[in-house]
């Protein structure tokens, strides 16, 4: 049998709200995708990730969902989306959706008749409710990921409902109660839908975190109860959320082998790996790796660990650099043109990696962080903890011209987008990398151009092993095969390349042969 196609699919993230406008109110929507899905089949990726576009409040940008099943009126229509996936296909793009099964808003029906409903009553034990020792102590110490007590009063004047909620994010979205086994059929459901609508997979949100340790006791420190790969053990990462995912599994492999799961599995390789065993999900994040510095060591010592986790559990490893979550890269890896130089490295060597790998939009264009004034942070983790994703999520400039928000709105409008655009933004424009050769826009497409180049001619095999090294204090070398390696300058002079190298492509172009200059990764052919 072929090898599955996700296995070493490239897929472009796209965060509805800031990528195409397409009716000028300032938010992203379907119909801005729609008109845009051209230049996302121009880039050679092989599918797109769509974060949440369905009906929610909004208090956590979609990832409060308040109905799975359809579409908010925010971003457009169930029809459009349907023409959204009938036209992505009909350009070889596959479409991936996020399911948000740890949480819904406050305002889902569930949630809301549950408040409605009495202590101890069936509608709460979809829900985490319990009372606490009185009526101003919550029921143990969880804090939020955003910040406070991941603990709400439902009816904080009432005398007789003592019982409070946990929402391991903001209050407005409650965390579901795994144990009742009608969690686990409403969320087959929600698969089933958008799987029988034809989308080709799902990604999983915080999907290590649905079981909470029974009995909800105490967490031994006071940190957030999921923080990344801190995750505590109490709280996440319990031995029953594998269950949910062989059932997911089961009914994934049920439409056709092509259909496939990601997960966001904030751990350690080591445990991450689990998730994506022969029966569970298809991959997972490779969050140990989203996270690195520019280091040498950081990322051998990471790649290691992927790789022996491969070997353990025969996950293939997912790569990506950036995130709607997380400062981009360019600034992450000391911004500034150095920074820029290492972010375009940084993707060319994660796309020559073995596996699958995502890129978050924008980062083709090498955008930096961007510093949102403070009255224009929305973020609920800046409001409850003070830390903001916001600057990860400022609307793409299409344009050089600023009109329409740099070409963010399609149609006219007196609406502002819904976060600013800092003044440089033209100078990043997709128009301004589309007309210069040696944009990254133009080395991304280049790179996947070769990469299938590769692939078809048996270079690049998908069951390649990742052999990490350092040499010479500050090459970065990751050989795959026999014949293959990724290799990138972090440090601050050139690098010799091992004998025998033949470049067949750079992040930017070698001034001696054989040499790799600083902050630069390059696709290597050994004979
Ligand atoms: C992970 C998502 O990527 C993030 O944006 C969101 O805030 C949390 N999960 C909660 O859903």
């Amino acid at each position: 049998m072929n090898d599955p196609w996700w296995q070493t699919a490239v897929i472009y993230q796209v965060y509805p709200r800031s990528f195409a406008d397409g009716d000028g109110d300032g938010v992203g929507d379907l119909s801005g995708l729609l008109a845009r899905l051209p230049y996302l089949a121009s880039l050679g990726v092989d599918g797109i990730w769509l974060t949440p576009f369905q009906p929610s409040p909004q208090v956590d940008q979609g990832y409060d969902v308040s109905d799975y099943c359809n579409v908010d009126p925010l971003f457009g229509t169930l029809q459009q989306f349907d023409q959204l996936l009938d036209l992505a296909h009909s350009l070889g793009l596959r479409i991936v959706l996020d399911v948000v099964p740890n949480h819904c808003s406050s305002e889902h029906p569930l949630f809301q008749q549950a408040i409605k409903s009495s202590p101890g009553s069936a509608e709460r034990a979809l829900f985490h409710f319990a009372a606490g020792p009185d009526a101003v102590t919550p029921p143990n110490n969880w804090q939020s990921v955003f910040g406070g007590s991941a603990w709400s009063r439902v009816n904080p004047g009432s005398d007789s409902d003592l019982d409070w909620y946990l929402h391991l994010f903001s209050s407005a979205q409650p965390d579901w109660n795994w144990r009742n086994p009608l969690v686990g059929d409403f969320f087959a459901d929600v698969l089933r839908f958008w799987f029988d609508r034809g989308v080709d997979g799902l990604r999983i949100d915080v999907a290590h975190a649905l079981f909470k340790a029974e009995g909800l006791p105490d967490a031994a420190t006071t940190g957030a109860v999921i923080d990344g790969l801190r995750s505590n053990p109490l709280v996440s990462d319990q031995e029953e959320v594998h269950e949910v995912y062989r059932r997911w599994r089961t009914l994934t492999d049920s439409y056709t082998p092509e259909r496939f799961l990601v997960g966001e599995v904030n751990l350690e390789p080591h445990r991450a790996a689990r998730y994506t065993r022969s029966d569970e999900m298809h991959q997972a994040f490779a969050f140990a790796f989203v996270r690195l510095g520019w280091d040498t060591n950081e990322w051998v010592a990471v790649g290691r660990e992927l790789e022996a986790a491969r070997l353990e559990h025969g996950a293939s490893p997912t790569w990506a650099l950036e995130n709607h979550d997380i400062v981009r890269s360019a600034t992450r890896f000391g911004g500034g043109s150095r920074g820029a130089a290492r972010a375009r490295a940084g993707l060319l060597a994660i796309l020559g990696l073995p596996g699958g790998a995502y890129i978050y939009q924008g980062q083709e264009l090498g955008l930096p962080e961007v510093e949102v004034p403070l009255a224009a942070r929305v973020d609920p983790m800046w409001e409850r903890g003070g830390v903001s994703r916001d600057g990860a999520r400022v609307p793409l400039p299409w344009t050089v011209s600023p009109e329409r928000s740099h070409g963010f709105s399609l149609a006219d409008s007196t609406s502002s987008p819904w976060l600013p655009l800092p003044p440089s933004w033209g100078s990043s424009a997709v128009e301004v990398h589309q007309e210069n050769p040696d944009s990254t826009l133009r080395l991304i497409i280049s790179a996947l151009e070769l990469r299938r180049q590769l692939a078809f001619k048996g270079v690049l095999n998908p069951n390649d092993a990742g052999a990490w090294r350092v040499e010479n204090g500050n090459l970065l070398i990751c050989e795959r095969g026999s014949d293959f390696l990724v290799a990138v300058a972090m440090g601050d002079e050139p690098a010799r390349l091992p004998t025998g190298s033949a470049v067949i492509i750079a992040s930017s172009p070698q001034a001696v042969e054989g040499w790799l200059e600083p902050d630069n990764a390059a696709w290597v052919l050994q004979n």
